[in-house]
């Protein structure tokens, strides 16, 4: 029986575009299979609103909106992306609010999120300034593989970059030849 097919979500969560986690994910998608099917989308091009704890009052109904597209989104793809800059030793605030909802989405009687992504792949490309290996992600990938583990997805690994300016995090050859190689395990 052929595996089944792996659609990859890219979802870029830096607030400006091109920047250096963008491209280090650009560089990365380029190396996977042939044929995988890709979607990139935006966090500042679709802002969720605020989220709301109803879980001991109304209960969550199916999002609606913004809400909506993403969560469909998520629920489409094999493999979730996070494509993201370094802020305050954390995720930007759209990531995280897109993580916030997730608790919303885990308790609608129509998505069922948590059991829909269990068995799914998660994958983190990240980038800070910082100049030391793990740096300033530490705490990012941390919450990431936590994240992955809550929700029985498997965490797949992180493509970590440094850089300030757009293009930095490229500049240096060892960070560019990780990004090459780094979804070789979806051709195995
Ligand atoms: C609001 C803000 C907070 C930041 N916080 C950190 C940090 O905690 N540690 C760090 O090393 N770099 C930090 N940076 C630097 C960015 O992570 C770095 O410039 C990165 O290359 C930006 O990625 P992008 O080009 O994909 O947006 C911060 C930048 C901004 C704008």
């Amino acid at each position: 029986m052929n595996p089944r097919p792996r659609h990859f979500l890219f979802l870029l969560a830096s607030t400006r575009r091109d920047g250096n986690s963008e491209q280090l994910a650009r560089r990365a998608a380029a190396h996977l299979p042939p044929g995988t099917e890709a979607t990139w989308l935006r966090l500042d091009e679709h802002p969720l609103p605020p989220f709301v704890d109803t879980r001991h009052s109304t209960g969550y109904g199916d999002p609606d909106g913004t809400a909506r597209l993403l969560a469909e989104a998520t629920l489409r793809a094999t493999d979730l992306v996070i494509v993201s800059p370094v802020y305050w030793y954390s995720l930007p605030a759209a990531a995280k609010l897109y993580f916030d909802h997730w608790s919303g989405w885990m308790r609608s009687p129509a998505l069922k999120l948590r059991d829909q992504m269990k068995g799914k792949h998660l994958w983190a490309v990240l980038v800070d300034s910082d100049q030391a290996h793990e740096g300033s992600a530490g705490p990012v990938l941390e919450s990431l593989r936590r994240t992955a583990d809550f929700m029985g997805m498997s965490f797949e690994g992180a493509l970590l970059g440094h850089g300030s300016k757009p293009g930095e995090a490229l500049q240096d050859p060892g960070t560019a030849g990780q990004a090459d190689a780094f979804f070789r395990s979806v051709l195995k």
